[in-house]
């Protein structure tokens, strides 16, 4: 059980979001007007831009300056085991293709874990002006263009059909058929759907009331580490397949009552596969 009086969690926290706000603004600042594809991954449409890399290295440069003894899972290729229990889960731009294209939904994602535990998470989404951040058991906040910390909190749950649910579509293009096919047998049963374009901003946005759900197929550890603490600290249920935590097969998110049934769809639709 995680002592929230514990002084490390407070370190940690303040670690991230120091992180996350040096990498989003060097994002932020240092986007090149001439911003081009430095390579690709998963598929052709899958990019990585040299932004991308250049706000990982900041990110695992700033923690281990501090910290140098912990470990690392970042999307750009930061991988080490540490010798302190305490790893950090780090995307250092979630959102590369609204980026690439100048639109503003992009984040930086930053999670600690103590022995596998999700115990910090930060979110920073420059362009909204805002950063999102939980520690495990002390809530959910935000920090923007206001005094102080507001406390997140989901929105009271509507019936299924007037639930306002984000989603997003993998970079291969079979998965993606099926995630379509899928969408498209949900969107009669929603009152609406979106695709933002950043996991991490998606499930910050369930967190402050702002979608009552969120889903998505493919994701990795580094595209949901914060998210996720940020939203079950807000009150969100989160999980995979029913019973199941949140993995590659799937991600659910929602305001109880919104979660359930949404989760109970994606089963019947066989949304974990193609
Ligand atoms: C992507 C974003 C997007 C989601 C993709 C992710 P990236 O992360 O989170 O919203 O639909 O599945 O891969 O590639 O921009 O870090
Ligand atoms: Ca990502
Ligand atoms: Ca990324």
């Amino acid at each position: 059980m995680t002592d929230v009086t514990d002084p490390l969690l407070p370190e940690l926290l303040r670690l991230a979001q120091d992180a996350a706000r040096r990498a989003g603004e060097l994002l932020r600042d240092g986007r090149p007007a001439d911003l081009a594809v430095a390579a690709t991954k998963s598929s052709p449409i899958d990019v990585v831009t040299e932004m991308d890399i250049a706000a990982e290295k900041l990110i695992t440069d700033v923690i281990s300056e501090q910290r140098p003894d912990d470990g690392f899972l970042g999307e750009e290729g930061a991988s080490s085991e540490g010798t302190s229990g305490i790893r950090w889960v780090v995307d250092p731009l979630d959102g590369t293709v609204n980026y690439l294209y100048g639109l503003p939904t992009w984040s930086v994602s930053i999670a600690a874990e103590r022995d596998g535990e999700r115990i910090v998470g930060v979110v920073a989404a420059p362009m909204r002006g805002e950063t999102y951040h939980a520690v495990l058991g002390g809530g959910a906040w935000a920090t923007g263009a206001w005094e102080g910390e507001r406390r997140l909190a989901v929105r009271p749950a509507p019936p299924l059909d007037q639930a306002l649910v984000s989603t997003g579509f993998n970079y291969v293009a079979e998965v993606k058929a099926h995630q379509a096919e899928v969408a498209r047998r949900l969107i009669p049963l929603l009152r609406d759907i979106r695709r933002g374009g950043s996991a991490a901003v998606d499930l910050c946005d369930v967190a402050a009331g702002r979608l009552d759900g969120y889903y998505e197929r493919g994701l990795n550890a580094w595209d949901v580490a914060a998210g996720d603490l940020i939203a079950r600290e807000a009150g969100a249920l989160t999980g995979g397949r029913p019973g199941e935590a949140p993995s590659r097969d799937l991600t659910v998110a929602g305001t109880p009552g919104v979660f359930e049934p949404l989760q109970r769809h994606l089963e019947t639709f066989g949304a974990w596969h193609d």
